[in-house]
C-alpha cells in the first residue's frame, strides 16, 4: 500500500490517502510539543517507539473486544489504518491523581482513585481543549448520547487491559488519554494512538517517569524512558 498526497499534519504524526478510500497511512514524527504547542522539541526515535508500542496494544485491545483502527504495521513509523472520521473529544481515564487533576483539584500527585476517573476535554486546540461534562458535549453536538455510552465503556476497558498490562511490565498506569472514531457505517472505533506521549507510566518500584513529563517538565533522560517502556513491552510480549 502506498502513501498518496498528505491529508494532515498533526504535531506528532502526518496522515496521508492510499488507493482505497476506506484506509490511511499514519507516519509518526520524532515532534514533541506540550501545552497547546507552547514548548516544542524532538525526542530521538520516539516516532519509530509510539508506533510500534501503539501497534501492539491496540492488537491486545482488539483481542478484549476494543475494536480499533489498526490494520497493519507497513514500516519503522508508519502503519495502514481504517480511516475515521475523530469524535472530538480528548477521553481521559485516570488511576492516580496526576498533571491537570492534582493542578485543578489542588490534590497531591500519586493519590490513587478507588474509581477510575473519566473525564471528556473538547478537541479544539484553539480552545486549549477544555474540559467537558456529557451534557456539554450533547449540546456541541459533538456525539450521539449512544455514542457517548459507547466511547465511556470501551475507555473503561481499556483502562483494567492497560492498568493489568503495564503492571505485568512493572509499570503503573497513572493516567492516560485516547481518541475515538466513526467508520463510514458509524461504528465507534478507539483510533489516534497509545504511547509515552498519550500515557502516564511510573515505575511500580522506584515512581520514576517513564514518559512524557519528563519532556514536559525537563526531567531529562525523555530517549532512555520510552526506550525502557518498548524494551519492557517487548520483554512481556516473548
Ligand atoms: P493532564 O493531566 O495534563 O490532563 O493529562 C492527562 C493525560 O492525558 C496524560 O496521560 C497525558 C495525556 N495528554 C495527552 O495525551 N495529550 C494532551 O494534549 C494532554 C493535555 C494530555
Amino acid at each position: 500500500m502506498e502513501k498518496k498526497e498528505m491529508l494532515y499534519e498533526g504535531k506528532a504524526k502526518k496522515v496521508y490517502a492510499t488507493e482505497d478510500p476506506q484506509l490511511l497511512i499514519v507516519d509518526y514524527k520524532d515532534d514533541a510539543t506540550a501545552f497547546n504547542g507552547l514548548k516544542k522539541g524532538t525526542i530521538e526515535g520516539k516516532g519509530i517507539i509510539n508506533n510500534q508500542m501503539s501497534n501492539r496494544l491496540m492488537q491486545h485491545l482488539e483481542k478484549v473486544g476494543v475494536p480499533t483502527h489498526f490494520v497493519r504495521e507497513l514500516s519503522d513509523r508508519e502503519t495502514l489504518v481504517k480511516k475515521v472520521s475523530i469524535v472530538p473529544l480528548e477521553v481521559i481515564v485516570r488511576n492516580i491523581a496526576a498533571g491537570s487533576f492534582s493542578k485543578r483539584y489542588g490534590v497531591e500527585e500519586g493519590k490513587v482513585f478507588t474509581h477510575p476517573v473519566v473525564e471528556f476535554s473538547y478537541k479544539n486546540d484553539s480552545l486549549g481543549d477544555p474540559l467537558l461534562n456529557t451534557d456539554h458535549a450533547l449540546a456541541l453536538g459533538l456525539a450521539t448520547p449512544e455514542e457517548i455510552g459507547t466511547i465511556e465503556a470501551y475507555a473503561r476497558m481499556v483502562d483494567d487491559f492497560l492498568r493489568n498490562f503495564w503492571s505485568s511490565c512493572g509499570i503503573t498506569l497513572v493516567d492516560f488519554k485516547v481518541e475515538f472514531g466513526r467508520l463510514s457505517d458509524g461504528t465507534i472505533v478507539l483510533a489516534d494512538e497509545i504511547s509515552p506521549d498519550t500515557c502516564r507510566l511510573w515505575d511500580s518500584k522506584t515512581g520514576e517517569k517513564l514518559d512524557k513529563d519528563r519532556f514536559r517538565r525537563d526531567l531529562g533522560g525523555v530517549e532512555d524512558a520510552y526506550a525502557e517502556v518498548m524494551r519492557r513491552l517487548v520483554a512481556h510480549d516473548q
